[in-house]
């Protein structure tokens, strides 16, 4: 069973709803009947969106905290309408309980900083709202046939990707709290510590082909289909995420103030909007604070380094003499196991995730050190490639050659190849990435100027031929 978790309205008042109570491994298609798989999935994304929200007032909730970011009654309402599109009447073939919310919760006709003006339920509304549809996609799936002749159906595929929506659109809200100014409404135990044992720098990945991507993970997405090999030379990869000491090394160098380490539109974001240091960093005397869901407090220096854009990450590893990985680089790294020449669904194995291999699903409100969750390692010796922190990789979001947008344009393919600007991938997933969201086959994109997502780095380099 997972650690327990105090997020703050539970650890006052325990709640049955506990997002913690269900292992996540009963909500893994791949070890459990998909129906029952998908209803704990359902059931503990739910949890954590009331967890996320019942801790505010209703000014808090209908507040725009950040130009970045939705009201959070927007996400609530929205995880609601998206779940009756695709559940109540995709998959139930039911009639529409609430069509005229449509235009108001649709992602792509409502700009974020536009949200707050909308004529938007309330938080009560939000909440009867999400309630009622939420009945009726679990009568959808006592009633529904999961045969593999629909698709949208096969396995629970549309109640795990609704399960999934949800998830992520509670990471967006975390993000919105960690904006948020105000006194701590979260809390949470601190995560693990790392062992004490010197690890390598860095790791050898051999060089070869490995399957990325794949076509038998049931609840998988359409950008991370279909399986193809791919020849990826050897590389080092350094064997933990780049932490906030070595950053700090490179902030103290004066690495904000050298264009030579910058991709030229980095230089210009940097200049343009003064930056200094990670978001939510600040210098004190001869230190260096950070904040953190309302606390201020000193910038741990073995914690993987965090609230970075792109640009940054990019820079780093330049004044480092090294670069970012490349996203096929980073999956082989995670899931290529030598000696059987197959890819595995997560670094360690084929095992679901679980609590001793990788800091998910906001049990802890941080990253933990780095070279925690050894029994998380990946064959290369390479440790939290999933959890702690999003790793920015040097590619572009594309889509793998035989692509097929499934079930609809809007989740991946208008953002590949740049239709709606400039998006770099981002893999492994951070502590607030729940297990059904989060796998080694997984692709993350956003912007490379973007800081308020959990993001962080590591670096690599090529193999010299005597390696
Ligand atoms: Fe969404």
């Amino acid at each position: 069973m997972p650690a327990p978790s105090t997020t703050d309205p539970r650890s006052v008042d325990p709640r049955p709803d506990d997002p913690h109570a269900a292992d996540p491994r009963a909500s893994d298609p791949h070890a459990v009947d998909p129906r029952a798989a998908a209803r704990v999935a359902l059931e503990r994304a739910r949890a954590r969106t009331r967890a996320l929200v019942d801790c505010l007032d209703d000014d808090e909730l209908t507040a725009q905290h950040s130009r970045l970011m939705s009201p959070l009654v927007w996400d609530l309402a929205h995880i609601g309408n998206q779940e009756e599109i695709w559940l109540v009447r995709a998959a139930g073939g039911r009639p529409a309980l609430r069509p005229e919310l449509d235009p108001l919760y649709d992602a792509f006709r409502t700009p974020r900083a536009d949200r707050p003006a909308l004529p938007l339920l309330g938080p009560d509304e939000a909440r009867a709202f999400v309630a009622r549809v939420r009945e009726a996609s679990l009568e959808v799936l006592e009633s529904v046939e999961l045969t593999t002749a629909n698709p949208l159906s096969a396995d629970a595929f549309v109640f795990g990707m609704v399960a999934q929506h949800e998830q992520q659109h509670d990471e967006t809200m975390l993000a919105t709290h960690q904006l948020r100014r105000g006194p701590a409404v979260l809390t949470a135990p601190p995560p693990p510590a790392a062992p004490r044992e010197a690890l390598p720098a860095e790791v050898l990945v051999p060089g070869g082909p490995f399957t990325m991507g794949t076509d038998t993970e049931p609840w998988a997405l359409d950008n991370e289909r279909p399986a193809h090999r791919v020849d990826v030379p050897a590389f080092w990869l350094d064997t933990v995420p780049v932490t906030n000491a070595a950053y700090q090394e490179f902030v103290d160098a004066g690495g904000y103030d050298e264009p030579r380490w910058w991709h030229p539109r980095g230089w210009a974001y940097v200049r343009e909007h003064g930056l200094r240091a990670p978001l939510f960093w600040r210098r004190e005397g001869d230190s260096w604070l950070r904040r953190r869901f309302g606390h201020v407090e000193p910038v741990p220096p073995e914690q993987p380094v965090m609230h970075v854009c792109w640009y940054e990450a990019d820079a780093y590893a330049r004044w480092a003499g090294r670069r970012l990985p490349t996203e096929a680089e980073w999956e082989k790294a995670a899931r290529h196991d030598p000696a059987t020449g197959r890819s595995r669904r997560h670094p360690w194995g084929d095992d679901a995730p679980g609590p001793e291999h990788a800091n998910l699903g906001q049990r802890h409100l941080e990253p933990a050190p780095a070279g925690a969750y050894p029994r998380g390692a990946a064959p290369c010796g390479a440790r939290q490639l999933l959890g702690d922190v999003w790793e920015w990789t040097s590619s572009d979001f594309t889509g793998y050659p035989g692509f097929a947008a499934f079930p609809y344009d809007e989740y991946s393919k208008v953002f590949l190849g740049g239709d709606y600007g400039d998006y770099k991938v981002l893999r492994g997933g951070a502590f607030g990435v729940d297990p059904v969201a989060c796998r080694a086959t997984f692709r993350n994109w956003d912007h490379p100027i973007r800081r308020q997502i959990f993001a962080g780095f590591r670096t690599a380099r090529d193999a010299e031929v005597t390696d």
